[in-house]
């Protein structure tokens, strides 16, 4: 009883929050499904990962690629948060504000959390450095500084957003800290150069800009779900680049499972109520490290094609493969999702058969759990289910969808139910297109739980 305490509104309506949690590597389609549920929304929070992200949102014909700010920016009157989990870039931010401003939104409804670590120079120096360093073994990163700032956060070395409104503490806090980087960026043969009075010139420059919206983000954040207010949690990357459960190390240096929810938006674990799980009707996965169901043939070409799978932060060619189940099932474990957004289920359209990873084989053993160690998982042999495929449709893929999931090839309800069957674990939105009416929804009701 206690847990339906907070979430109770005035008028007794049981409001739940939503987290959208990526369930493979990244680049399921969060954006899409973020701003397609947020129509309603009162706050959409960010609390994981950094500038190493690319939401893409397609509004009309018009194409928006987010990489720290939360998906509700797009959504006029929606507040969006970035919370302490968040590793923030200044002059990245910057860039991104100008152009919604540019575009004619507002960042008023901006709000950014006083603990957030600052991804600074150094940070983004430090992780080409590193990669540099690791030779062929590099992890195949972003190169936004996700690594060196998390690394320093954890360390005990980060600087905070909260620290930009504090001159005295900040040059305190740079002068402990620039000289340990520097020391490091030296011996890995790549010196710095940094000036650090511009850079507390420019870092100051940053609080005063943002100084209004710089927030104790948890207090927000608890009060507008006390409040009844619909809080969504977007997450970034996925469970397979999660840093403890997915394919170490090559992976992102935060938690991506809902887990990191609570600690990365300052909320307990109680206040987490539906947790959707975005699932590509297929696999991608961007830079380094194994990935079992990987194609490297004409079918892969064609899902490449087909999905135009190109990195939104690094343009990069995304590796493209079937749908691994093994993974979709650690996914739903860790997390504990409540309901599956399946994605990009147009992108399968005249590929036939469709085969689906239901287990490995490892060293001659069947193997239906993930494996923690990389060099086991580059020897996994995906074990397949074939499934019949379907042929693409003549009308208007949005004309198609609000004829509801009936009017949908069969062959594509039987994949789905095929997918709900395997992880029990129920499909309640369906995305065939980028543009929000290229979406079926199927959950009961919008924002209550019966
Ligand atoms: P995210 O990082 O999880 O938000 O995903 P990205 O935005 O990086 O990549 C997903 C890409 O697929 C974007 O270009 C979306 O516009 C696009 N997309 C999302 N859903 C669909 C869909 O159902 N069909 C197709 N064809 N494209 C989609
Ligand atoms: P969204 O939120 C796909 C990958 C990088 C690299 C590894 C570590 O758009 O799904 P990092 O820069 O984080 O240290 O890189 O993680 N990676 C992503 N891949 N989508 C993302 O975000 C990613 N963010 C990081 O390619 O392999
Ligand atoms: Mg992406």
């Amino acid at each position: 009883m206690l847990k339906y305490q907070y979430l109770l509104t005035h008028d007794g309506v049981f409001l739940p929050t939503l987290a959208i949690i990526g369930t493979q590597w990244g680049d399921e389609g969060k954006g899409k499904i973020t701003d397609y549920l947020a129509e309603g929304a009162d706050m959409v929070v960010r609390y994981q990962g950094g500038a190493n992200a690319g939401h893409t949102i397609k509004v009309g014909d018009e194409v928006i690629a987010l990489h720290l700010l939360p998906s509700g920016m797009v959504r006029p009157g929606v507040i969006s948060v970035i919370g302490n989990g968040v590793v923030v870039d200044c002059e990245a931010m910057g860039k991104e504000i100008e152009g919604l401003v540019r575009s004619g939104r507002s960042a008023d409804g901006l709000r950014i959390s006083d603990r957030a670590n600052i991804v600074l120079p150094y940070h983004r120096a430090l992780d080409g450095a590193e990669e540099r360093a690791r030779g062929n073994k590099g992890v195949g990163t972003t190169g936004r500084g996700i690594g060196p700032c998390y690394s320093d956060k954890m360390a005990r070395s980060g600087i905070r957003m909260g620290d930009l409104l504090d001159e005295e503490y900040l040059r305190e806090r740079l002068d402990t800290v620039l000289p340990i980087k520097e020391r490091l960026a030296d011996s890995l043969g790549e010196p710095l150069n940094i000036d650090r009075d511009e850079l507390v010139r420019k870092l100051l420059e940053y609080g005063r800009t943002y100084r209004d919206k710089i927030v104790d983000s948890s207090v927000l954040i608890y009060d507008a779900i006390k409040a009844g207010k619909r809080v969504m949690f977007e997450g970034a990357q996925g469970t397979m680049l999660d840093i403890d459960h997915g394919t170490y190390p090559y992976v992102t240096s935060s938690n991506c499972t809902s887990a990191a929810i609570c600690t990365g938006a300052g909320i307990p674990p109680s206040m987490v109520e539906q947790v959707i799980g975005v699932v590509k009707a297929y696999t991608t996965r961007v830079g380094a490290g194994p990935f079992p169901t990987e194609l490297k043939d004409e079918t892969g070409r064609k899902l490449l094609h087909q999905g135009e799978e190109f990195g939104t932060t690094t343009g990069r060619e995304r590796r493209c493969g079937w749908l691994d189940l093994v993974v979709l099932r650690l996914a739903v474990r860790l997390s504990g999702l409540t309901s599956l957004a399946i994605t990009k289920l147009d992108v399968l359209n005249d590929i036939d058969p469709i085969k689906v990873c239901v287990a490995y084989e490892i060293d001659g053993e069947r193997v239906e759990n993930f494996p923690g160690n990389a060099s086991r998982l580059e020897r996994a042999r995906p074990i397949y289910e074939e499934l019949q495929g379907w042929s693409s449709w003549s009308e208007e893929t949005a004309s198609l969808c609000r004829r509801g999931v009936e009017a949908l090839p069969e062959a594509m309800r039987d994949y789905i139910s095929y997918i709900e069957r395997s992880v029990g674990v129920k499909a309640e939105i369906l995305s065939l297109g980028k543009r929000r009416d290229e979406t079926i929804d199927l959950r009961p009701d919008r924002w209550s739980i019966a």
